[in-house]
């Protein structure tokens, strides 16, 4: 097989221990938070330098808003930040800019930086970076679900339509239509759960877990982790 067919096409990540990490160096959470950044920065240079075309991120779960009002408040806030000092990056490498999850739950200014920064990089084909943010597989599913049932009520000759839809005409519905579903999930930290994460999208992700915290995963961490996936033997419930 040629080597360049080995690497995913799609890779999304858990980032997990910000928190631990800024423990183990006495420091408060926040500071786990932003070396977490450096991070993105680092895994999204070498997404592109590899050739992966998606690379999405676990930002922030719907969960996440039960977290203390002012980490939650930071960790928008650092989102901001992010998003604005990166756009000339994200236009200087093609890097096209996508933010799913439940918008609602978001504030407006966040909402209006989102849609700037998309807006900008709509364009962009070099290397797809998805942001989940106030996103959960669940909400995802059921936000779907609701959708065709409108449709449906509100058009009753769509109905043979829904009897006749396959998985892949559902999948149009989730937040992430049109993105191929995961390759490769990654989870730092040494948790081994999905929690909540891409739940129909994962059906045959190749699984990545690994004991090192985000704020340590960068281009190496990144880098074997692909040379993992190479290794794996994709068979899609099927006798090769
Ligand atoms: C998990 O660590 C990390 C998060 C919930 C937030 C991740 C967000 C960032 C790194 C910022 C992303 C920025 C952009 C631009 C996408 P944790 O707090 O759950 O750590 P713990 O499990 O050790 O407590």
């Amino acid at each position: 097989m040629e080597e360049n067919s080995k690497i995913p096409v799609h890779v999304s990540i858990i980032m997990d221990g910000n928190g631990r990490w800024a423990k183990e160096r006495g420091k408060e959470r926040f500071y786990g938070h932003v070396e977490g950044v450096e991070s993105v920065r680092a895994c999204t240079e070498e997404a592109i330098r590899k050739g992966v075309k998606y690379l999405s991120l676990f930002a922030f779960s719907e969960e996440n808003w039960n977290r203390p009002e002012d980490e939650v408040r930071s960790l928008m806030g650092l989102m901001v930040k992010a998003m604005v000092n990166e756009l000339p990056t994200f236009q200087k490498n093609g890097i096209k800019f996508i933010v799913l999850g439940n918008r609602s739950r978001l504030d407006d200014s966040l909402n209006a930086e989102i849609d700037e920064c998309m807006g900008l990089t709509a364009g962009y084909t070099n290397l797809n970076l998805v942001i989940f943010l106030s996103y959960s597989g669940r909400w995802d599913i059921l936000q779907a679900a609701k959708r065709l049932a409108l449709e449906a009520a509100a058009d009753p000759s769509a109905a043979q339509a829904v009897r006749d839809m396959d998985a892949g005409g559902f999948s149009r519905y989730l937040s992430t239509g049109g993105i191929p579903d995961p390759d490769l999930i990654i989870r730092t930290s040494g948790e081994l759960r999905i929690s909540n994460y891409l739940l129909w999208q994962c059906a045959y992700s190749e699984m990545y877990f690994t004991d090192t915290l985000w704020p340590d995963f960068k281009a190496a961490e990144f880098d074997a982790a692909l040379a993992e996936y190479a290794k794996r033997d994709r068979r899609y419930g099927k006798v090769k």
